[in-house]
């Protein structure tokens, strides 16, 4: 299988030396940025002001006038206002937009921000949006609760079937959504594949009328897996987990082509929900330039800790993209690679319990209230991406808000269980597992 090399990031980013690979770049950035000069610190400042000194009214109009027509100059912003652009934030939206190959990002103040202002700017009521039937619970809360509300259909089927997507692309589809890996089930959808559909379907299509690809890359990060280079349109991101890495702040990210990135920014102007200067610097200087050595050690101890679940006696099917008896490990290593081109299934495993009576299941409780009680290097919480190893029960939480039957459909099982790897010792981890599954019966 040839390799993907996309290590060389000064191809996209000026003023850095030729060959430098995307670790050095998320650690050293351009030590400048056009939107504001910093070049005699080391770490990038905070800048932390609401409102901007205008030096006449002509300036203020004009920066106003440039929002309002979906028309701001991102690379000369005029500052007004924290809500339309803000340098500290702006520093982060250019490594991301650089790193996941974008020619722009908007940053939000969470996931769901980021998503609602994606498909908010795509569809229009009266339109619909096809979308992979499992989805984080939010997400689906919003497609099937709140876009009925606006006129906006959706669409969920399994979008590992490309027939069953072409089938559900109807004159007023404008956008795809996927997550992939998909929360919390761990199964991939083929981008290359959507994309061949869609384009079949936008060679017939006026250009105010193409329909756009939009996955979410929460799980696997620009580290493991650049879906625009694979055929996305347009990328999000929950910088809550994953890229944030710390769990101190939240916040979202929406990366794509530039033709959007006015529209996006319009939304954020007039929606709000812009991700706080205070929120995008620890994101920026602690988050991004640690991110792969993050995820190199959670790959490593989550490659060990499926094996070990793999074999457990108490366990019924574990997912994790990297294991061999992954349905879609091909699929994995196509799409799965660092910028080096090295496999990347992530840091995120999903495993069920063996249960006497599935439908009714206990197993999965007592191991995860067990942990919860006494295990030292698993938590019980929701969200994901930290330097502690997280444990929950997706249809319970997480996934609360799809009913149980859709659940079901979706693969998300009574006795499914998510884990997030954190940066423990992998022999510490597998410890507080064994005893944990040793209480089921
Ligand atoms: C895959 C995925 N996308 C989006 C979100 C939403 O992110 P946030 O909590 O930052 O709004 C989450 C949150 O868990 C998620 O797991």
């Amino acid at each position: 299988m040839a390799k993907q090399n996309n290590s060389d990031i000064s191809k996209r980013v000026r003023n850095i030396p030729p060959g430098t690979s995307v670790e050095s770049y998320l650690i050293h950035g351009r030590h400048f940025t056009d939107k504001w000069d910093f070049r005699h610190h080391i770490i990038p400042p905070i800048s932390s002001s609401v409102t901007y000194r205008l030096d006449k009214t002509e300036r203020g109009a004009r920066g106003f006038q440039e929002y309002a027509s979906g028309d701001a100059h991102r690379t000369k912003p005029i500052y007004i206002y924290d809500r339309l652009d803000e340098p500290t934030r702006g520093m982060l939206e250019d490594e991301l937009a650089n790193v996941e190959g974008g020619e722009f990002c908007v940053a939000f103040s969470t996931g769901m921000a980021a998503i609602s202002a994606a498909l908010g700017v795509l569809l229009n009521a009266g339109d619909e949006l096809v979308s992979h039937k499992t989805l984080y619970g939010c997400t689906y809360s919003l497609f099937t609760n709140w876009y009925p509300r606006l006129n906006i259909k959706t669409n969920l089927l399994d979008l590992r079937r490309p027939n069953d997507l072409k089938a559900a692309i109807t004159d007023k589809t404008r956008a795809v959504y996927f997550e992939s890996p998909v929360n919390p089930t761990l199964e991939l959808i083929d981008i290359g594949e959507v994309r061949k559909i869609v384009d079949e379907v936008n060679k017939k299509r006026a250009a105010d009328r193409q329909v756009y690809i939009v996955v979410d890359n929460t799980f696997a990060t620009p580290y493991c897996q650049r879906p625009l280079e694979l055929g996305a349109h347009v990328v999000v991101h929950s910088l809550t987990k994953n890229i944030g890495g710390y769990g101190t702040d939240m916040g979202g990210a929406v990366i794509g082509p530039a033709e959007l990135e006015g529209q996006v920014l319009l939304y954020r102007k007039d929606f709000g929900a812009a991700l706080a200067p205070k929120s995008a610097w620890p994101i920026l200087v602690y988050g991004l330039p640690t991110l792969p050595l993050r995820l190199k050690q959670q790959m490593q101890t989550a490659e060990q800790v499926a094996q070990f679940l793999n074999g457990h006696p108490k366990v019924a099917k574990v997912a994790y993209p990297g294991l061999s008896t992954h349905p879609q490990l091909a699929l994995a290593k196509k799409q799965m690679r660092t910028p080096d081109g090295q496999f990347a299934p992530g840091n995120m495993i999903y495993f069920e319990t063996v249960e006497k009576d599935p439908g009714q299941p206990h197993n999965n409780i007592k191991v995860v209230d067990w942990i919860a009680k006494n295990a030292y290097t698993l938590t019980l919480a929701v969200s994901l991406g930290q330097l502690r190893t997280l444990i929950e029960n997706p249809g319970a939480m997480t996934h609360a808000a799809v009913p149980p039957e859709k659940r079901l459909e979706g693969g998300i099982t009574p006795n499914g269980i998510r884990l997030s790897i954190g940066v423990e010792s992998a022999d510490d981890i597998i410890r507080d597992l064994e005893k944990a599954l040793a209480q089921a019966d």
